[in-house]
């Protein structure tokens, strides 16, 4: 929805939270003496919706048709690896499904990169570069991969453009003119990897190698050090209510595990959040403004980039619909950034999609690990589409996935090569299909095909709602499941009515008929596969000469199935044929 001035919009759930705040507030009014000052900004708040909105908004109202999706921005501390590229797929394969429901949608997809802080600053000075050069090799890299891999973003986002650093100064201001920030001293553990602040619940003890002791993140293995610092602070602990208002929706974080742990931190106390650093330790970050002694926290600068993109501080288009994150970083996600965002007067998303992470025999694959799988390569070895499907196909969003390039040559052979291929030449051969148009359907061989055709075509019938379903839950890999089961089943139904053996036959009418079931079969993988393997998915329309207008989502359902005649039209072409999918030797 469009939101003007940067304020709320959605009535409903602001008024909710809004409730929920003065409840809070009142309960703390024994406590704390700053309740005139909550109330007169709530005060302040509740007329700000009366008249800047004067009526019921949500969702159904959303007139612009915006579809936007995010991805997190990538630290340019090391280049990118396969972990990487899947947070970015997830949200490529989404915004293409959700343009292939609806191709008039305008959508917002942005990536880019996370270039401040204390680890990217370790990182350059090591590498002996000037930071921003550093940072613009890095960051090219990504988007360099992004590219190659068909990631159709709208927005690459890099944390060290201006309009970034005005969108962050502005929020910062925000946050402190909503009396949600106060200058303290923090004192506890930080993580330089992580960029996280972290409790003494959260670290613990390892032996290294050497002998020596070292304390750890448990969440995440990296080293913490102590930190005591003055610092500007975000009253986070005053939001709990609230998040717990924004996840009482059993839709708001997918899969629901990552949900359950969302209310299960939120229902612990929340500690207070520093938001900036000491400039002299943290030089490479966006001052504080009005006091050039301090940087903002590289994690409040990141998160920011969201709103960068949607055009704030002036009009923009919010909130996002899903934003994709790993789950190592659910809890700036899930926590900070919604309260954060409800801090500055703003909607948090919508939704979070989470997924899991790709695993190295069942390490993380991260840098410091030193067992990263290079996405360039593989696209080398697998082509681009060939990676796409492996990453969509063995990712789960709900559990961790392991790399294993032997699967991905047998995975990519078996189904691409062999199922997909060979179905596809099988229809459209030259021998079998002379005239290289789509054969006609006769009524009596549809009303009397053998099992295997009556199975095929109960297949392809449940097949749109039922990856309609999956997509939309961000499951694509049981949406390929579906698919991949319907062009088995078509191989099975060509293989028993052997094609080949008819083509001698004076009356094509079988002959057609087989072709026409089996291309149908084509024709709908290469809609639904869109979103997956989009090369792949345009030359099997191409080749079974689908037209572009029928290539939505919508045109799933103009199968033969409700045709209660012979099905003549022969008028629709066969494209053109290029080989699918080139076997991988092992
Ligand atoms: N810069 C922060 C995000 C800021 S967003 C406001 C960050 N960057 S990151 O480069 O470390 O990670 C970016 C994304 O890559 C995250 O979604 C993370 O989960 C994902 N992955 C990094 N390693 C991964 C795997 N091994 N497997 C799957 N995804 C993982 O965090």
């Amino acid at each position: 929805m469009i939101n003007t001035g940067g304020e709320m919009k959605s009535l409903g759930l602001r008024k909710m939270l809004l409730t929920l705040r003065l409840d809070s507030i009142r309960s703390c009014m024994n406590r704390r003496n700053n309740v005139s000052r909550s109330l007169g900004l709530l005060k302040r708040r509740l007329s700000g919706i009366r008249s800047s909105d004067g009526g019921k908004v949500d969702r159904s109202e959303n007139l612009t048709g915006n579809y936007f999706v995010t991805t997190p921005i990538f630290y340019v501390n090391a280049e990118p690896h396969i972990g990487h590229l899947h947070s970015a797929l997830l949200a490529d394969a989404a915004q293409r499904f959700q343009k292939l429901q609806n191709p008039a949608i305008s959508t917002i997809f942005s990536t880019g990169t996370d270039e401040h802080g204390l680890k990217i600053q370790q990182s350059s000075m090591a590498s002996g570069c000037d930071p921003l050069v550093f940072c613009n090799q890095v960051s090219h890299k990504f988007k360099a991969l992004f590219d190659l891999v068909d990631i159709g973003y709208t927005d690459y986002i890099r944390t060290v453009e201006d309009r970034h650093k005005i969108a962050v100064g502005h929020f910062f201001n925000k946050l402190k003119d909503n009396g949600h920030i106060y200058q303290g001293n923090y004192s506890g553990w930080y993580c330089v990897s992580d960029e996280a602040y972290l409790t003494e619940l959260q670290v613990r003890e390892v032996h290294l190698q050497s002998g020596e002791k070292q304390l750890v993140s448990l969440e995440s293995g990296h080293p913490v050090e102590w930190n005591s610092e003055d610092n500007y602070m975000f009253r986070l602990s005053s939001f709990q209510q609230d998040l717990q208002y924004w996840l009482k929706d059993d839709q708001r974080v997918q899969p629901e595990r990552y949900l359950q742990q969302l209310r299960g931190w939120v229902s612990e106390d929340l500690h207070d959040l520093s938001v900036s650093r000491p400039k002299k330790r943290v030089s490479w970050g966006i001052p504080v403004p009005e006091d050039s002694k301090h940087t903002i926290y590289v994690w409040v600068d990141a998160l920011v980039n969201y709103l960068t993109v949607a055009g704030y501080p002036e009009q923009m288009v919010w909130p996002p619909d899903v934003q994709v994150l790993g789950k190592d970083i659910l809890r700036f996600h899930g926590i900070y950034w919604p309260a954060l965002l409800m801090a500055a007067g703003l909607d948090p998303p919508n939704k979070l999609l989470c997924h899991s992470h790709w695993t190295i025999e069942g390490e993380k694959m991260s840098k410091s690990k030193g067992n990263v799988v290079c996405p360039k390569d593989r696209v080398e070895r697998y082509t681009s589409d060939g990676l796409r499907y492996f990453l969509l196909r063995e990712g789960t969003p709900h559990s961790d996935s392991s790399w294993s390039d032997t699967r991905a040559v047998r995975l990519l052979n078996a189904e691409l090569a062999d199922s997909l291929g060979n179905l596809m030449n099988r229809c459209t051969a030259q021998s079998l299909n002379p005239h290289q148009q789509r054969p006609p359907l006769c009524l009596q061989y549809k009303e009397n095909m053998p099992l295997s055709g009556q199975k095929l075509v109960e297949q392809l019938v449940m097949l749109p709602d039922l990856v309609e379903k999956h997509y939309t839950d961000f499951n694509f890999y049981r949406g390929i499941d579906v698919i991949m089961a319907a062009v088995r089943q078509a191989n099975v139904f060509v293989q028993e009515e052997r094609p080949w053996e008819l083509k001698n036959q004076t009356d094509r009418r079988k002959l057609d008929s087989v072709l026409r079931v089996a291309l149908e079969a084509v024709r709908t993988a290469g809609i639904a596969l869109q979103p997956i393997v989009p090369r792949l998915a345009s030359c099997l329309l191409d080749a079974t000469g689908v037209p572009d207008h029928q290539r939505c989502w919508n045109s799933l359902h103009l199968g033969f199935y409700n045709v209660n005649q012979d099905d003549l039209s022969t008028s629709y072409k066969l494209g053109a044929r290029t080989k699918l999918f080139r076997k991988i030797k092992d």
